[in-house]
């Protein structure tokens, strides 16, 4: 490998893994605001480019937290309902992303499921960020700094998994992530 000190961001901040995931949740609520702002001037190109954008952010924010986040939160506190309930979220939330992504940017009905999937999306990170987070927090049972860099690698990689050559999500690409990722 030759050098890798590129000026390109350094992505190499130590977050610890519930600032990741709070960063991923002010990025998406930026997302869907706007999409609403060009959904309301009709213009189907660019509303459609952040639909495809809001779905893989979530769809890789729900994986990593599916991965590797929830399962240590539910050693480190004792609250198995949380964690179901959070689960469940999340299987709703990729049911509507699936809709959204076979969908035609053109149906009314694909604003109307993106408005629901934002305002389920506003619920569960309500949940998380009041309740699940302190309380994994609190618990000072995990070692959130190096789950951070453990998040951050596997968003990059699973962005770059989903991001077509043109620099855009490959809407192809992320459907085939979520039919795998139902099946199981
Ligand atoms: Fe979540
Ligand atoms: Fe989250």
């Amino acid at each position: 490998m030759a050098t890798t000190t590129s000026s390109s961001g350094s992505s190499a901040i130590k977050h610890d893994a519930i600032v990741v995931l709070k960063n991923d949740h002010a990025e998406v609520k930026k997302l869907f605001k706007q999409y609403e702002k060009l959904a309301d001037k009709d213009d189907i190109a660019g509303k459609t480019a952040i639909a495809n954008r809001i779905c893989a952010e979530l769809i890789i924010h729900t994986e990593i937290e599916e991965q590797v986040f929830y399962p240590a939160a539910r050693e480190a506190i004792d609250d198995d309902d949380l964690l179901n309930e959070a689960d469940v979220e999340h299987a709703s939330a990729k049911d509507l992303i699936i809709q959204i992504q076979s969908g035609d940017p053109k149906d009314p009905m694909y604003d109307a499921k993106v408005k629901v999937l934002s305002e389920y999306i506003e619920h569960h990170v309500e949940e998380e960020e009041t309740e699940m987070f302190p309380k994994v927090r609190e618990a000072k049972k995990l070692n959130l700094k190096k789950m951070g860099q453990e998040l951050t690698d596997r968003k990059a990689s699973m962005l770059a998994a989903l991001t077509g050559k043109d620099g855009e999500i490959d809407s192809k690409n992320l459907l085939i992530l979520l039919n795998q990722d139902t099946k199981h």
